[in-house]
């Protein structure tokens, strides 16, 4: 008998809203927060830091086993710095977003981020994790597993009002080709969309962020009434 639902793992692709109902959770449930996506983004920073190509494989892994990242575990201060710098605004820059993928396929990058990410989940066992590969790689055996989902269109709309703070068709237009290449650069970095066992599928197309929010607290918190 398991008698927590935590950790919460929680993938899904880019526009799914998983940031925002991951942190919501882990604030609402008073849980640590680990948004993975980020030691992607800061492995980029530190390897273009360093003056390394990001396609010079050994080179990047080298200076991510040695990358000195403190990551932030509060929902509500997710300040992130890496090798003393606060790194907060430049992960999120869209320069870095374009070449993020180019790391994130680096295996020897990802089996040095899994296991920092094991060890912080170890530490930290009650706490909302998310990415991509976090219900099938890097905690599988999480009480509670989502894979949030949401339409093309619902995406691209959350996408155009995020970046150009509209979704008119003008901005829609200008969003597509920009949604649909993350895609096809993720989609070569893990397969996370595949049906896997005990993962629980949410698809946000026509919820509110506070709906599913509801839905993952009663998941975790029906967790191991009928184990
Ligand atoms: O979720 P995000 O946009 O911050 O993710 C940044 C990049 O890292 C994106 O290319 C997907 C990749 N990523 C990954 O490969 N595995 C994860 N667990 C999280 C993100």
């Amino acid at each position: 008998l398991k008698t927590s639902g935590y950790p919460i793992a929680i993938d899904g692709p880019s526009g799914s809203g998983k940031s925002t109902v991951s942190r919501q959770v882990a604030r609402e449930l008073g849980l640590s927060y680990l948004d993975t996506g980020a030691m992607y983004r800061a492995a980029a920073w530190a390897a273009q830091h360093a003056g390394v190509e990001l396609t010079d494989q050994p080179a990047v892994t080298a200076v991510v086993r040695a990358m000195n990242l403190d990551m932030p575990l509060d929902p509500d201060n997710q300040k992130i710095s890496c090798e003393g710098e606060d790194i907060t605004a430049a992960i999120r820059a869209p320069e870095l977003s374009r070449v993020v993928s180019q790391v994130a396929v680096n295996l020897e990058v990802r089996a040095e981020l899994i296991a920092r990410q094991r060890a912080i989940i170890a530490a930290h066992p009650r706490i909302v994790v998310e990415g991509r590969d976090i219900t099938s790689v890097v905690a599988p055996e999480a009480p509670t597993k989502i894979l949030l989902t949401a339409s093309e269109e619902t995406r691209l709309a959350r996408r155009a009002r995020e970046v150009r703070g509209s979704a008119a068709p003008d901005a829609l237009a200008a969003t597509r080709a920009e949604v649909t290449e993350r895609d096809a650069q993720d989609s070569t970095v893990a397969s996370f969309l595949e049906d896997r066992a005990g993962v629980v599928t949410i698809d946000s197309s026509q919820m509110s962020i506070a709906d599913v929010v509801a839905a993952v607290r009663t998941l975790a918190q029906g967790f191991g009434k009928e184990q």
